[in-house]
């Protein structure tokens, strides 16, 4: 435990909508959300960190009908390549949840409830756009038409993207449903709506009480001045949503249940691990809550959430961190120019880690918008992480070897010099704490560079060559593997991977924060392996060639129709032989595993009677690896081997499939692997 007594902190990032990828826009959130709450851990303070998938509403609904499965498959579908992607960047979520969960219903039922019995609802009809086709009231962003003011035509719902002017959907000249074509009517319905105005006292000091960053202060002010209204909660059904208690029909709009998500994650968590959750939501919790957002989303976080919270009688966040949005060399990001980066994507093509220090080494406590300028990140990732830090360790590590057998010196003929560099831990820490993360990057590689130039000025190599010297080179060899050591407890929240490697190289128990106060004396370190190779142009090409393919591949979709219509026509009569050709066996799936960098393939290994073969199938989204093994399928055990970019494919198992979901065939009980299929 450092200087200060242990907290109790639990931290949020938004929850991505579930009906779409992961891409490095969003890794900036999720990214500077994780080191934080990895620098927290690392102090030794309680800290809890739960996300969600945001998978409500009727942007999802609209998308599963037109993939033809169902809302609740697509988000099955969605959370497990979310959490993939999560996962390949070291997020580490202790709960990962989803708004469409027991307990985000029972939440939402609670504070609704809460403030309905304080008089903080209200009912009123309004008119709106109505798709008589569809059967479906319809946002403006789902009605086109031509712009009253300047006549171009195919302009969404709310304004016009080439004149600028904005309106209401009404005004629009020639109205069309953007998702049937049809003509919409206007029809009357009751909303539910939530009093924000009873809470204008409240919401003015809140947001003047240091919850949230000074510029985002200032925008809050300016939409106070304009004033505001109520805030529409409901939507009728159709809607992929809960249901809003007292009245039937009508449903929860999706923003309101998924702040609530944060608290359900939460409970989730609590209850599977004992957590009392009311220490941190009572009103009078001394705990700490954090809510990570982009700038986009601040009026529900900054202002709708914290009414909501007030009133229904639970804390409200200790603050609100908000961050800018990631542009890629200098422009936003852009499907066309290959910018559009899907978080998959770049994992198959560079290491994550380059992207978390990346991010870290350009971001503020503030606002900002952060350009990833990709040729200043190859050369910033090759000088600071490659150049700098990983060749202290690796200029040190073989003298060590060599002179010391592995084992450290067991004095430190640098007392002060590691002084310094241990109490250098405090200033960094402080630019963790307040979220100064470029701050805290510049200073440890200042460290570095200091570590370097003591290392090149030593010159243990020409000393090595000299005889009688070689306690000298061990001595300053360990000072630098200490030095190093210092550097990677600093950076282990940014590049864990990285840091993991290096405890073991270094073979320590732990990198805490804390950890550091002890020297390494007499202490043994493990063979070096590079922890860190350089980012290498052609692989950022090939990234940015792929993110253009990711585009045409989603265009494909859009244009093919789905569900039942897309059934394939039964194919053309063979002959028997053709059939009795085909050698179908009964295989036992000994081992199934995820393929790095591939988002739709598992490799099985398949028993078939004595000989196994490797195969790659495309089943992913339909099973975890642990659930297929031991399980009995069937082969084609002569197709020709197929070379793939993973390595060679020795056949191909037999499933069903189609956009409702993949189902691998299986034998009756007391088939045996090997046998011929007929
Ligand atoms: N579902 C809502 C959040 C509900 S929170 C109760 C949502 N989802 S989102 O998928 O669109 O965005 C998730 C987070 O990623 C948001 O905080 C958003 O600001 C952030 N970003 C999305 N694109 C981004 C960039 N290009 N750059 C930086 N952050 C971006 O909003
Ligand atoms: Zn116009």
């Amino acid at each position: 435990m450092s200087n200060n007594a242990q907290r109790k902190i639990l931290v949020t990032s938004a929850l991505p909508y579930a009906n779409g990828a992961i891409h490095l826009g969003h890794l900036l959130e999720y990214i500077q959300t994780d080191i934080w709450v990895r620098f927290q851990k690392s102090r030794g303070h309680d800290c809890h960190y739960v996300c969600a998938d945001d998978a409500h509403g009727t942007a999802i609904m609209l998308r599963a009908e037109q993939e033809g499965i169902s809302s609740e498959a697509l988000i099955d579908r969605v959370s497990r390549d979310h959490q993939a992607d999560f996962a390949r960047f070291g997020v580490g979520f202790d709960n990962y949840h989803s708004t469409h969960s027991e307990e985000n219903r029972y939440f939402s039922e609670l504070i609704y409830t809460r403030l309905r019995d304080k008089g903080h609802i209200a009912t009123r009809d309004i008119e709106q756009m109505y798709d008589p086709e569809k059967g479906l009231f319809l946002a403006d962003r789902f009605i086109k038409g031509t712009c009253p003011k300047c006549h171009t035509e195919d302009q969404y719902g709310d304004n016009c993207e080439a004149c600028g002017a904005t309106y209401t959907p009404a005004e629009l000249i020639d109205p069309v449903s953007a998702i049937s074509g049809a003509t919409p009517e206007v029809r009357g319905s009751t909303h539910y709506f939530f009093k924000l105005p009873d809470f204008a006292g409240f919401m003015h000091d809140w947001i003047n009480d240091g919850h949230v960053q000074p510029q985002i202060r200032n925008k809050l002010l300016e939409w106070f001045e304009s004033g505001f209204n109520e805030w529409d909660i409901s939507r009728d059904a159709p809607y992929f949503g809960f249901e809003i208690p007292d009245a039937p029909g009508k449903y929860f709009y999706v923003w309101l249940d998924a702040p609530i998500g944060y608290l359900a994650s939460f409970k989730n968590l609590c209850e599977r691990e004992g957590i009392d959750f009311d220490a941190y939501w009572n009103r009078d919790s001394e705990a700490e809550v954090y809510h990570f957002i982009g700038k986009d989303i601040v009026y529900f976080h900054a202002l709708f959430w914290p009414a909501m919270l007030h009133g229904a009688e639970l804390r409200t966040p200790t603050a609100v961190n908000c961050h800018g949005f990631v542009t890629v060399n200098g422009a936003k990001m852009s499907k066309s120019r290959g910018t559009f980066i899907k978080a998959a994507t770049y994992a198959e093509h560079l290491n994550p880690e380059y992207l978390r220090y990346y991010f870290a080494a350009k971001l503020t406590a503030g606002v900002d918008d952060l350009d990833l300028n990709l040729e200043d990140f190859t050369q910033r990732v090759n000088s600071d992480l490659v150049g700098k830090v990983v060749n202290i360790a690796s200029r040190c590590a073989g003298f060590v070897k060599k002179l010391g057998g592995g084992k450290l010196s067991e004095h430190c003929a640098e007392p002060q010099r590691l002084a310094r560099f241990i109490a250098a831990g405090d200033e960094i820490a402080d630019y963790y704490e307040t979220r100064e993360f470029g701050r805290a990057m510049r200073r440890i590689m200042e460290l570095a560079d200091e570590a370097n130039t003591y290392i090149a000025e030593a010159e243990p190599w020409v000393l090595a060559k000299q005889e009688g010297r070689e306690q000298e080179v061990l001595d300053i060899c360990s000072v630098g593997i200490n030095l190093f050591r210092q550097l990677m407890v600093y950076l282990a929240p940014v590049v864990p991977a990285m840091a993991e490697a290096a405890r073991h190289f270094m073979k320590l128990d732990t990198l805490a924060w804390d950890s550091r106060q002890e020297l390494l004396l007499d202490h043994e370190i493990a063979k070096f392996k590079p922890l860190m190779t350089r980012v290498e142009t052609d692989r950022i090409d090939a990234m940015i060639e792929a993110s253009k393919e990711d585009l045409v591949e989603e265009q494909k979709l859009k244009s093919t129709p789905k569900g039942p219509l897309a059934d394939d026509p039964i194919a053309d009569e063979i002959a028997f032989d053709d059939f009795a050709r085909v050698d179908l066996r009964i295989a036992r799936i000994a081992k199934a595993e995820y393929v790095e960098g591939a988002d739709k393939l598992l490799r099985l290994t398949l028993d078939i009677g004595g000989e196994t073969r490797n195969v790659f199938a495309g089943i992913r989204s339909a099973y975890a690896p642990e659930a297929l093994e031991g399980r009995l399928t069937v082969m084609v055990a002569n197709l020709a081997p197929r070379k793939m970019r993973f390595g060679v494919s020795e056949g191909m198992v037999l499933a069903a499939g189609d956009d409702d979901g993949i189902y691998l065939l299986e034998p009756h009980s007391g088939a045996q692997p090997g046998q011929r299929v007929r």
